[in-house]
């Protein structure tokens, strides 16, 4: 589908990957853009129609779906990561959390919000996943867990929404310079490319958009020697081990 003229929905378009979003979409033309927010008095100033959206909340789902019925382009693009080991104190609870945001709020926006896509002609839902929907980082694992859940609930609904037109995009990014991950190591992807590239993806029809350098090459060694990244985990594990026995035991030489 094409953005020129769309009516857009983004949830967590407050702050971060979600503000970009809305700013990408009215330079490209859309028409309306609906700025989704836990508190909506947080986009004030910004040139969208603000509204009240935790994804967590049926009610507020189901309001926004009666409420923005001409939408014809939907970005689940909100989201949460905890930072959670699997084994660590807490894990099941950080990953119910992560779950409930990452994945059951999304499911609940796609179920909503598809019969509003079917009225308008069937139109595109956007999912922001993961170079973490494919490969588990053992430091964010619980995070990983659902990045991969929020995969298959992506794949399953392009299926299913096939029959009444909508495209269903999965978006795979490496870090993303946002709050998410303030303080944490590594080369970070801009928000203005990661959006750049969805938004030329969903121009283009396609399913999945590899936005920015570190998915290609995670995606690329996926495929051409996955115990590479394995061992990768493995090693980036052991090192973070090493340093914090290290911290913990200062007089070792
Ligand atoms: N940053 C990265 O490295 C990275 C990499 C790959 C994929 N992603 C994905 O990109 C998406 C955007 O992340 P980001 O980097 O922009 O993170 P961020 O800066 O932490 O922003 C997260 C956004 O999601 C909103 N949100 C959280 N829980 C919500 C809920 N229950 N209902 C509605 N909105 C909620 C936040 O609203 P509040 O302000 O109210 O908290 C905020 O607007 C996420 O799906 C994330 O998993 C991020």
């Amino acid at each position: 589908m094409k953005i020129e003229g769309s009516v857009a929905l983004v949830t967590g378009a407050n702050r971060g990957l979600g503000r970009a979003f809305v700013d990408g979409l009215l330079a490209r033309g859309a028409a309306m853009v609906y700025a989704g927010a836990r508190i909506p008095s947080a986009m004030a100033g910004v040139p969208a129609v603000p509204v009240a959206l935790d994804i967590t909340q049926p009610s507020d789902v189901a309001k926004a779906a009666a409420r923005c019925t001409d939408v014809t382009l939907l970005i689940n693009n909100a989201g949460i990561m905890l930072r959670s080991p699997m084994l660590a104190d807490g894990s099941a609870e950080a990953m119910r959390r992560e779950m409930d945001v990452n994945v059951f709020g999304t499911l609940d926006m796609v179920r909503c919000f598809a019969p509003v896509l079917a009225a308008n002609g069937g139109g595109a839902i956007v999912n922001v996943l993961s170079v973490l929907s494919w490969v588990t980082s053992p430091a964010l694992a619980t995070y990983s867990a659902s990045k991969h859940a929020e995969l298959a609930v992506t794949d399953a609904a392009r299926i299913q929404l096939k029959a009444q037109g909508t495209q269903v995009l999965g978006v795979y990014a490496g870090f993303i310079d946002t709050d998410m991950v303030a303080g944490l190591d590594g080369a970070k992807t801009t928000p203005v490319e990661v959006v750049a590239r969805t938004l030329e993806g969903v121009d283009a029809g396609l399913d999945h958009v590899l936005a920015g350098e570190r998915a290609h090459h995670v995606w690329a060694t996926r495929r051409e020697n996955p115990a590479a990244l394995e061992a990768g985990m493995q090693a980036a594990w052991d090192a973070a081990a090493a340093a914090n026995w290290r911290d913990l035991h200062p007089e070792t030489p």
